[in-house]
């Protein structure tokens, strides 16, 4: 029978054969391999080198940026930009709930309180007028993330940060070369903050970078990240100091990063393209199946540079008994590779471990919904593919939501 679910014995909406144009992730090249090997054999590792000054110079170009800071991680982005914006101990920081722990915990390494913030149901991405409730004397930053690729709403960020004084970090960790409005994300907040780990849609293994147009900002983080010296100087040849009380760090990336990442960045916009595209095509497949939508994209998004695909189930239209582990799962067994729920509620994570009294919950509604019980994915490999594969995926969605909806 041709609409019995592959759970229940019935053949699968997404064949083996189609699935076989999924990528491997993170991509190789023999240039780049190259490349690697040269910078072994050139005992250049590490210190503002060659390809770490290139990457640093081309990625900021890229996003419309002034300058480019290159560090070990996204999640040490994060903490040298509150920390080159003066947040300190006790001070406030908005996050959303529905985010990666990494978010959060930028505030905690400076003993500040992450003050948790709900997300909008359909970008699923911080709200403005939300946080513009949770403002307190202490607040010190905000940081949207533009989740998923979605893009939070940064007109109204920027109309907060004016109105009260409170600098933006847009967390673009899942958002590399997505343009709103004509800008590429990560250059319209105080600092943008974008990590290069394994998953991501750039990816050299670990490292992320700081993007800001502001001269002082980017000292800062500069300084912050190579233990105090400034940009242009030499190892052991410091020749100005940090400002006193800038304590500074080793959060240097290394030349195997950078330079992997130069030649990644070509691809770059072809891919985002492509997953924008078959994104869209999905999305239009979809739209009149029962019981499902699909995470909206950033309003005013030129380019969406999709990290996953998120559908968002609607539980009140499922049959009894139903819920989205029962979707996963008929999902999975017609060859969707999908997950349930992304990573949050932060707070309600495996690996938070931060104690009641060092953040607060402003609001959580939407946020532990759609994690619980409505939010399915996809990887950005899925839609880094073809029409056949979309095809095939809204064929499975409409089977499953068919047979499970009332
Ligand atoms: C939204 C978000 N912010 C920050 C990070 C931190 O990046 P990293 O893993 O490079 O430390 C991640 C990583 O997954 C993330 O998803």
């Amino acid at each position: 029978m041709k609409n019995q679910l592959a759970i229940n014995g019935g053949k699968k909406a997404v064949s083996d054969e189609v699935k076989k144009v999924l990528p491997p992730w993170p991509p190789v090249y023999e240039a780049t391999a190259e490349k690697l090997k040269a910078i072994y054999m050139s005992r250049k590792w590490s210190f503002n080198g060659q390809y770490e000054q290139e990457f640093c110079l081309k990625f900021a170009k890229y996003c419309g940026a002034k300058h480019g800071v290159f560090m070990i991680n996204g999640t040490v982005t994060l903490e040298s930009a509150l920390h080159a914006l003066g947040v300190k101990a006790g001070d406030e920081v908005i996050v959303p709930g529905n985010t990666w722990l990494a978010t959060a915990m930028a505030a905690v390494y400076l003993g500040a309180i992450p003050v948790f913030v709900d997300v909008e149901p359909d970008t699923l991405c911080l709200d403005p007028e939300k946080v513009r409730k949770a403002i307190t004397s202490k607040t010190k930053a905000i940081i949207p993330v533009h989740l998923f690729g979605s893009m939070a709403d940064m007109d109204k960020f920027m109309e907060i940060s004016k109105e009260y004084n409170i600098p933006v970090i847009e967390d673009c960790a899942h958002a590399h070369g997505g343009i709103r409005d004509g800008k590429g994300l990560g250059s319209i907040g105080h600092v943008g903050s974008f990590s290069f780990q394994q998953s991501k849609t750039l990816s050299a293994g670990e490292s992320g970078m700081c993007l800001t147009n502001d001269d002082e900002l980017a000292d800062k983080l500069f300084r912050i990240n190579h233990i105090g010296y400034a940009p242009g100087q030499k190892q052991g040849k410091a020749a100005s100091s940090p400002e006193e009380g800038l304590i500074c760090h080793n959060y240097r990336g290394l030349e195997f990063n950078a330079a992997i990442l130069v030649d990644a960045m070509k691809h770059l916009s072809a891919q985002a393209t492509l997953r924008d595209k078959n994104a869209m095509y999905l999305t239009e497949l979809i739209k009149d199946v029962p019981g499902i939508t699909v995470q909206a994209r950033g309003r005013k998004a030129d380019r969406q540079s999709y990290y996953n695909f998120v559908m968002l189930l609607q539980p009140s239209k499922l049959k009894p008994g139903i819920t989205i582990k029962e979707v996963s799962a008929a999902l999975f067994a017609e060859g969707v590779d999908c997950f349930i729920g992304g990573y949050g509620p932060v707070y309600k994570h495996m690996l938070w471990s931060v104690p009641k009294s060092q953040f607060r919950i402003h609001s959580k509604n939407v946020s532990e919904d759609v994690c619980a019980n409505r939010q399915l994915g996809v990887s950005h490999t899925w839609i880094l593919t073809n029409k056949l594969l979309m095809k095939a995926t809204a064929a499975a969605v409409e089977k499953v939501m068919n047979a499970y909806c009332k």
